[in-house]
């Protein structure tokens, strides 16, 4: 059987420097493991559309549609900020999302034990943190028609369109309920049905593919204001979340800071199985390209190796690996060892994207 098949966008801003730490990863797998991917690499985002005039190209995009699994680092930058829209870095990763309908976008936050000091929450609010956000990704506002900015007598006019059909709502309902089962379950739907009309379609399909297929989960619905209050007062009562695209951004965003640092985010995007049986699937960190810290060696590489940990969970069934590298991750961490993000303000001597990537190396090693 031949080996299985990665694509690598590392992307723009720090996205390389995480990378670099996760290649290292992958290659310490083929030796010690005996699991060898086939591995690829190419642009996207700001370096291709220098590189091509466009942030994904069609070869690109291509190949990623017929790999296993892709791996991508980050996009954007300051750089390309005053670029057309349909030119700009983050169209390559929408593309990608919305041609490979990659829907359901998995999020874990969860409070390593060594930083649970750390959050900006109190220590007993975070310690033992273990959620998991799923946001729907390939629809809702992002990609709703029609959009642009249009001019109306003598004003210009911004319009975007929150747009959700049953059977986009009713899948990543499916994704959700079908986590929670093999964890706590328990789902929490959070829309804004109270001002909504697409928020009101969203609690009753929930509630549909509840009632149907899963009425072993506990089901909750929150409005999500409120969802954002409760995940600062008290984010351990939840299991699993399920949103929509724009209010799984900002959720997710804030469930980073709960674990200590966006560097220690990771998220899988999946969508429906491909012939073999396993998802399409992308994995990213939940974090940004940086520009204030990229180019020098700060980048925390955690949430990027986290989310390769996924990739062997949910594209190649090696729980047991993922295991073994998250546990690598946790013990490095237990020794005391902080990247930049992860000092608090008294500061200390933080180890670099370089250093982070040895110590985990050295865990793995030592783990054999
Ligand atoms: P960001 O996530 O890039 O950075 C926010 C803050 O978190 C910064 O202070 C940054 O230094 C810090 N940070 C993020 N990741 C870190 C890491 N691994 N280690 C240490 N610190 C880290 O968000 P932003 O500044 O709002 O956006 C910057 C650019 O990234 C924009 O162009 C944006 O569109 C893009 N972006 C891309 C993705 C993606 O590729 N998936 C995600 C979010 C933002
Ligand atoms: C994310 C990012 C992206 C989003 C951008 C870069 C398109 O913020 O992955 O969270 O808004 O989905
Ligand atoms: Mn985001």
């Amino acid at each position: 059987m031949s080996n299985p098949s990665l694509l690598i966008l590392a992307g723009d801003g720090i996205g390389p420097e995480v990378m670099a730490e996760v290649k290292r990863i992958i290659d310490w797998f083929g030796a010690n493991r005996g699991l060898t991917f086939d591995v690829s690499e190419n642009l996207v985002g700001g370096c291709a559309y220098d590189a091509h005039g466009t942030p994904l190209t069609d070869a690109t995009m291509a190949k990623a549609q017929e790999v296993d699994a892709v791996l991508l680092g980050a996009v954007g930058g300051p750089k390309y900020d005053s670029l057309d829209f349909g030119v700009k870095p983050e169209r390559g990763l929408l593309r990608l999302r919305k041609e490979m309908d990659l829907y359901a976008n998995l999020r874990p936050a969860q409070c390593f034990d060594a930083l649970a000091d750390f959050s900006s929450l109190k220590k007993d609010v975070v310690a033992g943190l273990d959620i998991m956000i799923v946001r729907e990704l390939t629809s809702g506002v992002y990609f709703g028609e029609p959009r642009g900015i249009v001019k109306e007598g003598n004003e210009r006019v911004g319009i975007n369109t929150q747009r959700y059909t049953e059977s986009e709502i009713a899948r990543v309902a499916r994704s959700a309920f079908e986590l929670a089962r093999r964890r706590n379950n328990k789902v929490c739907s959070m829309e804004k049905a109270n001002v909504m009309e697409s928020g009101v379609l969203w609690r009753e399909v929930v509630t549909e593919v509840h009632q149907a297929e899963y009425q072993d989960v506990q089901l909750s619905h929150m409005y999500a204001d409120a969802g954002a209050m409760q995940l600062t007062r008290a984010p351990k009562q939840f299991d699993v979340i399920v949103t929509d695209n724009l209010f799984g951004d900002l959720l997710s965003d804030l469930a980073a800071m709960l674990t200590g640092s966006l560097g220690m985010l990771p998220s899988a995007s999946l969508g429906a199985p491909m012939a073999n049986g396993r998802p399409k699937a992308l994995y990213e960190p939940v974090h940004g390209s940086a520009p204030d810290i990229a180019g020098q060696g700060k980048a925390n590489p955690i949430a990027c190796i986290l989310s390769f940990a996924m990739a062997l969970r949910y594209s190649f069934d090696k729980g047991d690996e993922a295991a073994r590298l998250e546990r690598a991750v946790e013990d490095v961490l237990a020794d005391g060892l902080r990247t930049a993000d992860l000092m608090g303000p008294e500061g200390g001597s933080p180890v670099s994207t370089t250093g982070m990537g040895d110590a985990i190396l050295a865990k793995l090693d030592a783990g054999l």
